[in-house]
């Protein structure tokens, strides 16, 4: 095989000049016998290119599906994780191994481990932006997209341990009336939405609904017209007869919701002066680009590994989720 530095968490290898990035992805897909696999919150070409485009819950669902050998997955860590959990003899394969995901870094498995011994008699419910090694831990992983019908496919009285998200978790509890114990973490994108900027914003556009991921704060998720997984959002906006949103999630979104309604407006949502880039896009999503999608391709690196004895647990919490989910028709 190739002698590449992969030392930066990609291959750290020029583009040749002149090279179509979109023609020779296309080629190496087709020859390699590779799928692309993308995230919401990926940039626009990098969607475009892919051949699923989904949520956290449809990229695992594809995974499962798939008869390709490689798989490359556009999108964070925990996401190429779940993927090669789902897949142990597939090549799992991601464009740069530095997207992480400040929610599940809330979350180390060494203290969550301590937290559930904690409390002897809980199911554990995770949400799938956590660790393999969370996941092992864990008795059903949840997404966005199955949260709800998963927490009440358990017997109203069981005792639930919830994380990492305590605003996901927190709205969980808002619409089944459960009292889930919350473990306290948070997404810094989403939980940097400015309640202040979007209610000027509503008062300049008074037609425009709110569109808000169950990752924000309460404040803006009470707000919101909608609350939902990236999918269910995209699926909303679709189908409403407004032509105007405000859209608090990663930005990445605004792509397919554009190219979905392209006689409707979407205005990202805006973060408060203290976030660091002033944008709703996640920075870890968007250190995939064209070109290390290119190299990765090309030079099958960098790959997904997970730890075996890890992967044997974390699998039985994805079954289950990926099973509910099926059996709920979700
Ligand atoms: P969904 O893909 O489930 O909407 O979640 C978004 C997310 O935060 C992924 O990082
Ligand atoms: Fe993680 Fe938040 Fe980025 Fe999603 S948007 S990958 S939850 S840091």
């Amino acid at each position: 095989m190739f002698d590449v530095d992969i030392s930066k968490g990609y291959v750290d290898m020029p583009v040749p000049e002149g090279v179509d990035l979109v023609a020779e992805i296309e080629r190496m897909k087709r020859e390699k016998n590779a799928v692309v696999l993308a995230h919401y919150y990926q940039s626009g070409d990098i969607q475009d290119i892919a051949d699923y485009v989904g949520d956290s819950l449809a990229l695992a669902q594809w995974a499962a599906k798939t008869d390709a050998s490689i798989l490359v997955l556009c999108g964070v860590h925990f996401m190429g994780e779940t993927a090669k959990i789902i897949c142990p003899d597939k090549k799992v394969l991601i464009p740069d191994v530095n997207a992480g995901c400040s929610l599940a870094d809330s979350c180390p498995a060494d203290r969550f481990a301590e937290f559930v011994k904690q409390h002897p008699g809980y199911k554990v419910i995770s949400y799938v932006n956590t660790s393999a090694a969370v996941k092992a831990h864990t008795d059903v992983v949840v997404t966005s997209s199955n949260a709800k019908q998963i927490v009440e496919s358990f017997p109203a009285d069981e005792k639930i341990i919830f994380g990492p998200d305590k605003n996901l978790g927190n709205y969980i509890n808002s619409v089944t009336g459960r009292h889930m114990l919350l473990w306290d973490g948070a997404c810094h994108v989403h939980s940097q939405f400015s309640l202040e900027k979007i209610v000027a914003l509503k008062k300049q556009y008074p037609d425009a609904l709110l569109l808000a991921h169950p990752e924000c704060k309460r404040e803006i998720l009470i707000i919101a017209d909608k609350v939902g997984s990236t999918a269910a959002l995209l699926r909303f906006a679709t189908q409403s007869s407004c032509k105007r949103f405000i859209v608090a999630t990663e930005s990445g979104i605004l792509h397919e919701m554009k190219k979905s309604n392209p006689d409707k407006e979407f205005i990202p949502a805006p973060p408060d002066d203290a976030s660091s880039c002033g944008c709703s896009e996640c920075n870890f999503m968007r250190l995939n680009t064209m070109k290390k999608l290119y190299n990765t391709l090309k030079y099958e690196l960098p790959e997904i590994v997970v730890d075996e004895a890890i992967a044997r647990e974390a699998i039985k919490p994805i079954r289950r989720m990926l099973d509910i989910s099926a059996s709920l028709g979700i």
